[in-house]
């Protein structure tokens, strides 16, 4: 199992990364009581979503139950909805499958179908013109091929330059290529609701001097210290890159921004978008050192439940026993790392992009 976020601590993402992105998610509210006022639904029409990039469908579980409780409300119970959830074929289904049902169970009173399609969003994954509506909640950053670093797990700390140009232009083609396949998939009027991790070059969205990278710095160190201490090869080393790609405004509208693009040919608008930084309250904030010291632990199994898959997947010819024990060490280390840092730097800050965009 090697999925972007699964592994030992696959309960601990919809208990922290989850329940984050769902409060993240509630931003998107107003825009679905607006697209489901505003669509004329056919009786005999199935009001179809996608979850792209679900892993086990805790994120979207707040997003996707205001949506049927909207559709109730404009359409009454006898409007069928049918939800498809979307991830790579080795994402762990299992996960998913208890979340589902247990939604499900919930909304018994709708007619609501539920399916899964383990497959790459950089394929077509649905016939065309499926979906009324798309989530895609932290996931379309994620590359189609994994990029290789020498000496960082990122572009930062420590990408140089031609690896830093070579994520961006793959970043670039990624980007259009996703955007081509869902136009196939959104029916004429449809939405795609996003949230993607972004980059602000310039700062211009806040003055907040902390950041993701900072966390990558913290990470990368530690993986180093193993390398140098010789319980990693330098091949290992080197096989644990982080295959996803913050991108900057500019970058997120450029397929938009001329009539003659494939991606506004086949449809596509943005609706809007909005950049803002998120601080993520994961640590408590008292200042007081015993308080800290107990908040770095679960902040960094917060940290793991969506990076241990890079260790797992560099590790792979090792037994299970020394891959466990490393990765246990590994994490153990990142805590003592983080213990010994001020604590403003080892606070997690993200700058965050929500995006809807919809199809002509
Ligand atoms: C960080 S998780 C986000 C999960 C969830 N949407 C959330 O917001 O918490 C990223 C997800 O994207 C999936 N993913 C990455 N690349 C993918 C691809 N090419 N096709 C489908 N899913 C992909 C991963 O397997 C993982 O489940």
């Amino acid at each position: 199992m090697d999925s972007r976020c699964t592994g030992v601590f696959e309960d601990q993402y919809s208990r922290s990364v989850g329940t984050i992105v769902r409060a993240q998610s509630h931003y998107f509210y107003d825009t679905v009581r607006q697209i489901i006022g505003t669509s004329v639904i056919p009786r005999s029409e199935t009001f179809t979503v996608g979850d792209y990039g679900c892993h086990d469908g805790s994120s979207s579980q707040d997003i996707v139950e205001y949506l049927l409780g909207v559709l109730r409300k404009h359409h009454g119970d006898k409007i069928t909805v049918h939800i498809i959830y979307e991830d790579a074929t080795s994402n762990d289904y299992n996960a998913l499958v208890k979340n589902v049902n247990r939604n499900a169970r919930e909304s018994r009173n709708q007619k609501v179908f539920v399916s899964m399609c383990p497959t790459s969003f950089y394929r077509q994954c649905l016939p065309d013109a499926t979906f009324n509506v798309i989530l895609c909640f932290w996931s379309a950053h994620f590359m189609p091929r994994p990029v290789s670093y020498k000496d960082s797990l990122n572009k930062f700390p420590d990408g140089s330059r031609s690896e830093c140009d070579a994520v961006a232009a793959l970043a670039s083609e990624a980007w259009q290529r996703f955007l081509l396949i869902r136009a196939n998939e959104i029916k004429s009027g449809g939405h795609m609701l996003l949230i993607v991790p972004a980059e602000d070059t310039e700062r211009k969205y806040g003055e907040c001097s902390v950041h993701l990278q900072n966390l990558w710095v913290a990470i990368t160190t530690v993986w180093r210290l193993l390398r140098d201490m010789q319980h990693v090869t330098q091949c290992e080393y080197e096989a644990a890159n982080y295959p996803g790609y913050s991108r900057t405004e500019d970058e997120l509208r450029a397929p938009f921004l001329d009539e003659a693009s494939p991606v506004v040919k086949a449809g596509l608008r943005i609706k809007s978008l909005l950049i803002q930084h998120e601080r993520i309250h994961i640590m408590q904030e008292t200042g007081n050192t015993q308080d800290l010291d107990s908040s770095i632990p679960k902040f960094v199994s917060t940290i793991r439940s969506w990076t241990e898959y890079m260790f797992r997947q560099a590790l792979s010819s090792r037994s299970s026993e020394y891959r466990r024990d490393l990765i246990n060490s590994f994490y153990d280390l990142l805590v003592e790392y983080i213990k010994q840092q001020d604590m403003y730097t080892s606070e997690w800050d993200n700058i965050i992009a929500y995006i809807v965009i919809m199809k002509k």
